[in-house]
């Protein structure tokens, strides 16, 4: 882990479940990272994760800054995650490393054993990062329909 992704505190950064106060930040980091989508609605799912105990949004803070996020929640089988998004100025010092961790270990503590996220077919390079949490590609295809 470089020195770099250490707070100036010289620890792993927090990552708590965002609050209403952070929505700001979270949106930011999602548009500056990429994952942000012209048909998706962040404030709509931000406020549709938090909604109830089943998911939330996890934001990692360095430097009294949110710097990474991760949409986690459980549908009654499996644990999800989304919005797996580190501000690009923060890349590379292990923030994702570090709120993918937060994410599983949220699951774990609710008695998730198995956890999934989507790639888009285009975020080749991403693959890498996922693979080196132990990720594997299930060789299944996505299909969905907008029923709302
Ligand atoms: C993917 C992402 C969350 C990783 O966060 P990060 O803080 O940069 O990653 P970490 O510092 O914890 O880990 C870095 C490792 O992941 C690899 N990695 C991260 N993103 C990568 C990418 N796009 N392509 C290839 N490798 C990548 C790095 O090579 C590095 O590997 P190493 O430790 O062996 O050198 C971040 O780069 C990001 O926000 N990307 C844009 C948004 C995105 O694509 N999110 C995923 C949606 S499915």
């Amino acid at each position: 882990m470089s020195a770099a992704g250490e707070t100036a505190a010289g620890r792993r950064p927090a990552i708590r479940a965002m609050t209403d106060r952070d929505v700001e930040a979270v949106v930011a980091v999602w548009a500056a990272s990429g994952v942000a989508r012209p048909w998706n609605d962040p404030a709509r799912d931000i406020a549709f994760a938090r909604r109830d105990p089943h998911s939330t949004v996890l934001v990692a803070e360095a430097d009294g800054q949110v710097v990474a996020t991760a949409m986690v929640g459980e549908d009654g089988h499996r644990g999800w995650v989304y919005y797996v998004a580190v501000d690009p100025d923060r890349q590379g010092e292990g923030f994702g490393h570090d709120v993918m961790a937060a994410a599983e270990a949220w699951l774990a503590a609710r008695g998730v054993w198995k956890v999934q996220l989507l790639i888009r077919e285009d975020n080749v390079g991403v693959r890498r990062f996922y693979e080196s949490l132990g990720y594997r590609d299930m060789r299944t295809v996505c299909m969905q329909k907008v029923i709302g």
